[in-house]
């Protein structure tokens, strides 16, 4: 096991008819700015909760932060939080409205443009606290430091890392109005968020392989109840819990990493605007096939451990495995190939050239280069 440091700050409140812990867990007599997404709060209660819970408090809204948020967008709340004085930030909805509020809390704090922040860390001078309603499992961004944010300009979609939520409150009942391609993408983000903390060596730490297979298994379980027609509160509070202890450090303490998947997805989404999920259910198979020789022992766990396959020769697991992988993102409805999504030639090259650009190695051994990335992408044709 490899030396690790374990803090994580967020308050995690959860449970039906928490969002009224608002009042007890907001900052009183500080200005606070409250984030939106595009409206789907206003459909399923959210905001009737939200603004019922901040009678007395003074706060302002800002509405629009959209799915993969856009600097462009965010510019206009740290504007408006620099003007008004805004001490506090409080975002509702799906992990793109926490994502620009993280951004948004920390660019107010500083003269240089919030683009610069996310492309130099450097120019990070803290940030304003914040705290989130989360309404969509699958980012972990609730509990977590990072944000994901695009620039539509320059078609770029890089991370950010601010401090973590104050608090964060998630009930389940806000899931309920979540549309089922949302719900798919979100198991899905959830699996690969484990995939990537733990698909790499064995025998670096039991304990978070257990942990991590754990979670995995949850999600393969609660698939099939939370894309049902009636949503069942106990099988979207496991997802929505599955979700936050996928990506908050918790499955992560003292092993490697590889994140290839994300980085190879992120730049799907930069230049075909596909949903985040999705873009890593295509994207993974590809990375277990092409690395089968660095990751094979963990690959063969996996399948044992996860999917009972236990029978053939290494290769034959391998391959029986990456198969009941991508049977199960198909089970969720998302498409696991390019072509289903009409994403050809012309942006495989782009991504190559990317990549190649700017010298980016990935995986935990930092061996996938941008030739790696071209055999991953075009075996996902
Ligand atoms: O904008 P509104 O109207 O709220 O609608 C949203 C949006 O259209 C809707 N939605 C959210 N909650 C809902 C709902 N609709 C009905 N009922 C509800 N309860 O869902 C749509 C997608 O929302 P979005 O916030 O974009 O989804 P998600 O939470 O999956 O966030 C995706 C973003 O997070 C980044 C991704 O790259 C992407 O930009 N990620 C952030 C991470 C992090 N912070 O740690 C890690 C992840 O790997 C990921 O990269
Ligand atoms: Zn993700």
């Amino acid at each position: 096991m490899n030396n690790f440091v374990f803090q994580n700050l967020t308050k995690l409140i959860f449970g039906k008819g928490q969002i009224a812990k608002l009042s007890e867990e907001l900052p009183k007599g500080k200005k606070i700015m409250v984030t939106f997404g595009g409206g789907s709060v206003k459909n399923n209660g959210v905001y009737d909760q939200v603004v019922a819970a901040l009678e007395g408090f003074d706060f302002v809204e800002f509405w629009g932060i959209e799915p993969n948020p856009k600097v462009e967008t965010l510019r206009k709340a740290v504007e408006q939080c620099k003007r008004e004085g805004v001490e506090f930030l409080l975002a509702v909805g799906g992990g793109s409205t926490l994502d620009g509020t993280k951004l948004i809390a920390a660019a107010a704090k500083i003269e240089a443009d919030a683009w610069e922040l996310v492309c130099n860390p450097k120019l990070y001078e803290g940030t304003l606290p914040f705290a989130s309603v989360m309404t969509l499992p699958a980012t972990g961004s609730e509990m977590n430091r990072g944000a994901v944010i695009s620039n539509l300009a320059t078609g770029e979609k890089y991370s950010f890392y601010n401090t973590y939520p104050v608090f964060s409150i998630l009930d389940p009942e806000a899931t309920f109005s979540l549309p089922k391609f949302q719900i798919a993408c979100g198991l899905a983000d959830t699996f690969v968020h484990v995939m990537e903390q733990y698909l790499t060596i064995t025998d670096c730490s039991p304990l978070m392989d257990r942990w991590a297979e754990g979670v995995v298994q949850t999600i393969v379980e609660v698939a099939p109840k939370a894309l049902a027609e009636q949503k069942e509160y106990d099988a979207m509070a496991t997802f929505m819990l599955s979700a936050t202890m996928g990506l908050n450090g918790f499955v992560a303490m003292g092993v490697p990493q590889d994140w290839a998947t994300h980085m190879i997805g992120h730049e799907i989404t930069a230049l075909t605007g596909t949903t985040h999920g999705q873009t890593l259910v295509i994207v993974l198979p590809g990375v277990m096939n092409a690395l089968r020789e660095q990751k094979g022992g963990k690959i063969v766990q996996f399948g044992e451990r996860v999917w009972g396959i236990s029978e053939g020769s290494k290769d034959e697991r391998i391959d029986k495995t990456i198969e009941a992988t991508e049977q199960f993102f198909r089970s969720l409805g998302l498409a696991t190939r390019l072509s289903e999504l009409s994403i050809g030639e012309d942006v495989v090259s782009e991504i190559v050239n990317r990549f190649s650009e700017r010298g980016t190695l990935l995986g935990e051994n930092k061996n996938i280069d941008y030739r790696l990335v071209e055999e991953i992408l075009r075996q996902r044709m």
